[in-house]
């Protein structure tokens, strides 16, 4: 049994958007007629629960620059881990001069600016105070949240919790039954906890969901239901996934709830 918790967070910063400015500048002065720079960093956190103990712990950091120049109708494209100003040096030198080796395409360029897509507004991936939690309650809120779940019949210990616009945390686990449609999932013993507690006033600002097993688990789409009617449609639920620990807005994973309004 494990549960493994990951996270890739992004670092919004000014200086990145200096860097693949001044990469782009580089690059034309050294003649390149276009450049493309895209800048990436962020930190990994993941630990696995065996048995409720701690097997791994993983803290690490991780960027990355990339850059593609055009020489006309030449193009080349290098990587680099070295932020250092040598290492641009050598990034953009190594681009320049792979494009002049390569032959030309007719169809290599950058689209027109204007055909370029533009996003409105952030697209609300990133929500700081998942990420803020110290690594040793991330390890905690793991374990604890499915440490108590019943699960004899499919071993699948999922736990969830529900942070509440009150300033509550209310926890839930899955309850199996031997007449097996009778289980009741993770996120809706949290829900109906939160209600039992504070009352059908209650609004869910943030849901997440661990399992031990090492498992996606997205909520299921009953779960997905019963909370629609207390969740706000931007709060995150985060979850484990196949490609890692993921967050999405509650609007984004249930995008057509089911609703009786009449016309
Ligand atoms: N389960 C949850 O707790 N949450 C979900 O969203 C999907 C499934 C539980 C129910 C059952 O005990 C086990 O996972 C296997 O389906």
């Amino acid at each position: 049994m494990s549960t493994s918790i990951a996270e890739a967070t992004p670092v919004h910063s000014q200086d990145l958007n200096q860097l693949a400015a001044d990469i782009v500048a580089k690059a034309m002065r050294a003649g390149a007629t276009d450049a493309e720079v895209v800048i990436r960093e962020g930190d990994e956190f993941s630990t696995l629960v065996r048995l409720g103990q701690v097997d791994t712990l993983k803290e690490s950091g991780s960027r990355g620059v990339g850059l593609r120049v055009f020489l006309g109708q030449r193009a080349a494209s290098t990587s680099s881990s070295d932020f250092s100003p040598e290492g641009i040096e050598h990034l953009v030198s190594g681009a320049i001069a792979l494009a002049r080796v390569t032959s030309e395409d007719p169809f290599a360029g950058l689209p027109e600016h204007g055909s370029f897509g533009q996003l409105t507004q952030d697209l609300d991936l990133y929500y700081e105070d998942v990420y803020s939690l110290p690594g040793d309650q991330r390890i905690d809120y793991a374990r604890r949240a499915a440490l108590r779940s019943y699960s004899p019949y499919s071993s699948f210990r999922v736990g969830a919790a529900i942070r509440l616009s009150n300033g509550e945390i209310v926890t839930g686990t899955n309850v199996e039954n031997v007449s097996y449609g009778l289980t009741i999932c993770a996120e809706r013993s949290a829900l109906v906890a939160a209600v039992s507690q504070f009352g059908p006033e209650i609004r869910i600002e943030a849901i997440a969901v661990a399992n031990l097993n090492n498992a996606a688990s997205p909520p299921c789409g009953a779960c997905r239901q019963m909370l629609s009617e207390f969740a706000l449609p931007e709060a995150p639920v985060v979850f484990p996934a196949a490609d890692g620990q993921r967050v999405m807005s509650f609007s984004a994973i249930l995008p057509l709830a089911f609703d009786m309004k009449l016309k």
